[in-house]
């Protein structure tokens, strides 16, 4: 099997209970924690900053953390989240002034970087920065709410990233977000994606151990 691997977003958790959600999400099987940062300026809705996830760490969560995001601008934030323990760091070219920069940045911060296109967005942004990224995220849904459906142009779009990873040479990796499902996981997985964020799929299920590992029964077929 490809080197999958299922990231939970904490966006449908109980926030109440971030860690112990986090700590049980990591137990049934996640890989990664897919971390969702809104700012109500880039989208219509606000969330978690850096101190939530130095929260994490100190709550002893040592499994990757993924930053997403969706922020504007991205340059004045980005190093606090590096500081605050992400592992990888994503944002949406559109946020960003100037992308190489920003890019070298999260780089330069000991963090893997990552560029998020939006359904809208053209994968143009990736040619001349591609040896700058770790991770390419396509969104499957607009970005600034959990729980919206799965936009089905993304697995053309998919394709498409997978055959400019490939060309490249990078070892980058192709995240999807947005819409993630027991029923179509195998499916954008067919389409090129390595990485799959899930948030009201895993949260909203009675126990994320066996959504897990359904998710990944279909990964295998
Ligand atoms: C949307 C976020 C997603 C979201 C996914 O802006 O980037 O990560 O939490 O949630 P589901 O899996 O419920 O679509
Ligand atoms: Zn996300």
């Amino acid at each position: 099997m490809a080197n999958y691997k299922i990231a939970p977003s904490i966006l449908s958790a109980d926030f109440a209970r971030l860690g112990e959600e986090v700590t049980a999400v990591l137990e049934a099987g996640a890989d990664m924690v897919h971390f969702d940062v809104m700012d109500n300026h880039y989208v219509p809705n606000l969330t978690i900053g850096p101190l939530v996830c130095e929260a994490l760490r100190k709550h002893g969560i040592t499994a990757d953390i993924d930053v997403h995001l969706m922020v504007k601008p991205v340059d004045r934030i980005a190093p606090d989240f590096a500081k605050a323990g992400a592992n990888y760091i994503t944002f949406h070219p559109e946020a960003s002034e100037h992308i190489d920069r920003t890019l070298q940045l999260i780089r330069d911060e000991g963090c893997k970087s990552g560029l998020v296109f939006n359904p809208a967005t053209s994968l143009d942004y990736l040619k001349y920065v591609i040896d700058k990224v770790d991770m390419v995220l396509i969104m499957s849904v607009n970005p600034g709410f959990g729980g919206q459906k799965f936009i089905p142009t993304a697995l053309d779009k998919l394709r498409e990233a997978r055959r400019i990873i490939d060309a490249s040479g990078y070892p980058i990796r192709l995240e999807i977000d947005g819409g993630i499902k027991i029923d179509n996981i195998q499916q954008v997985a067919m389409a090129g994606a390595d990485t799959f964020v899930a948030g009201s799929a895993i949260f909203q299920s009675e126990n994320y151990k066996t959504t897990i590992g359904e998710m990944r029964a279909e990964l295998a077929k």
